[in-house]
């Protein structure tokens, strides 16, 4: 079993792990990334792909990524290279470290713009912008946010500052504290969404949109974006949850931890989308209207609600929180490298990729605007990073940390480490790790790309 002790500090309880994990897994993806993309996908058939992809793909990697995170204690890139040393393989097995960290480095260039709609839209909602408003007006107001380069570079420079703040601060002082309230809440204001969308008169519409499989709406490319999505709502396949596993207690069973975390981000997601499609269809929208779906529908929900600006701005706030804990977790593995090789502080390494972040993801609020033309295969820089790094570089990822666990570790060595008692579960990881999940991530990805 691993050591007890990392030079960045360790999760006090099993329980902050969780809530951890969840705090990283949650996020963007799952309020606003997972609605957008299963309307553009057509619906239900898309939803069963993905949770395939979860429960067949996204859980057992999670839980190798994890496991080498605890077993190296370090950022995942020398933790790569340590473990690739002790099992006698090639020291370019730390190319999973490197991958990942430039993944997560592209990721939270973009993602802090789009959190930075849900700073705007806190303010936008407790100010009562949305009171009784109609969805042409919600669409309009969604719309200026975008055309407008300025206000968005302060939200993103707003969240930018927020996240390597926290990062700033280390494991202990800053992550645990801040996600400990915030995860709870966002839960239970879920829920008030979730009963307001059951009382709507769009909920059997919608919910039926999300669960009847149609299967003739399925094409190779939303394939791909269920696998890719998998990955980026488990933050898996570039370390982030690698780097968090580097801080987990040695003796909490990774396998038991994990399926936990998977169960309750795949909740949030299913539950945002019952909340969102109800008031789509309600409200005669277009479920495939991309990622302003969850900006342009909210807000008319919270319009009719009694006590919708008290509730609205609850719930941007949350999301922003979620965003925020998410964020956190993607600065963490290059933040931590920079740590121990350059032996800097936390404080200007957070600095440094922070500022460095922040300037690429100018590059994103311009192709919402001014740069909305400029376009390679067809996609604005935003949607390229996005495609680049969810579709390809984290199955990328995964698929190489499968491999490396599967073929490469020792399987004495994972038995003591994951925590799976039943010796045929365990033997059911192992071999999804050595054949199913390789090959199935590999199948999509060339499906994809050809
Ligand atoms: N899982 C986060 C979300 O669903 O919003 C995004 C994310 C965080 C992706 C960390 C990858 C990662 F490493």
């Amino acid at each position: 079993m691993s050591s007890n002790a990392s030079m960045h500090g360790l999760w006090q309880s099993r329980w902050l792990f969780i809530l951890a994990a969840t705090g990283s897994a949650v996020g963007l993806g799952n309020i606003w990334k997972f609605p957008y993309i299963t309307g553009e996908n057509g619906g239900g058939a898309f939803v069963l792909v993905y949770l395939l992809c979860i429960s067949i793909i996204g859980i057992p990697v999670m839980i190798a990524e994890v496991s080498l995170g605890r077993m190296g204690r370090q950022s995942p890139i020398n933790t790569m290279k340590a473990l690739a040393q002790k099992a006698g393989a090639s020291p370019l097995w730390s190319s999973i470290g490197w991958m990942g960290a430039i993944a997560g480095f592209l990721i939270l260039s973009f993602y802090s713009v789009i959190a930075g709609w849900a700073l705007s839209y806190t303010l936008d909602m407790a100010s009562g912008n949305f009171v009784n408003i109609s969805a042409e007006n919600s669409g309009k107001i969604f719309g200026d946010l975008l055309a407008n380069p300025t206000q968005l570079t302060i939200w993103h420079t707003a969240f930018m500052i927020l996240t390597l703040g926290v990062v700033a601060r280390g494991v202990n002082a800053g992550l645990e504290k801040a996600i400990k309230v915030l995860m709870p809440v966002l839960f239970i204001l879920l829920f008030i969404l979730f009963g307001y969308a059951l009382s709507s008169s769009g909920f059997g519409q919608g919910f039926s949109f999300m669960f009847d499989f149609d299967f003739s709406k399925l094409t190779t490319e939303s394939i791909m974006v269920a696998l890719g999505h998998a990955f980026f709502t488990l933050s898996l396949g570039l370390g982030a949850i690698m780097a968090y596993g580097a801080y987990m207690p040695a003796d909490t069973s990774i396998a038991k931890t994990i399926i936990i975390v998977a169960f309750l981000d795949t909740a949030v997601a299913i539950m945002a989308g019952l909340a969102i499609f109800p008031i789509v269809f309600a409200n005669g929208l277009e479920p495939s209207a991309g990622p302003g779906l969850l900006f342009q529908t909210l807000p008319i929900a919270f319009g009719q609600m009694s006590g919708g600006v008290i509730f609205g701005t609850m719930f941007f706030v949350l999301v922003s929180f979620a965003a925020w804990s998410s964020a956190i977790s993607l600065a963490e593995p290059i933040v931590a490298w920079f740590v121990e090789k350059f032996k800097m502080s936390r404080t200007l390494a957070a600095v440094i990729i922070g500022f460095s972040a922040w300037l690429l993801g100018l590059a994103t609020v311009f192709s919402f605007n001014i740069w909305s033309d400029v376009k390679m295969f067809d996609k604005t820089v935003f949607d390229l990073l996005d495609f680049l790094t969810t579709n390809i570089m984290l199955p990328l990822g995964g698929l190489l940390i499968a491999i490396f666990v599967g073929w490469k570790m020792s399987e004495t060595k994972m038995m003591n480490e994951v925590g799976i008692d039943y010796p045929i579960l365990f033997k059911l990881w192992r071999f999804t790790l050595r054949f199913l999940a390789p090959i199935a991530i590999i199948a999509v990805l060339v499906n994809g790309l050809i």
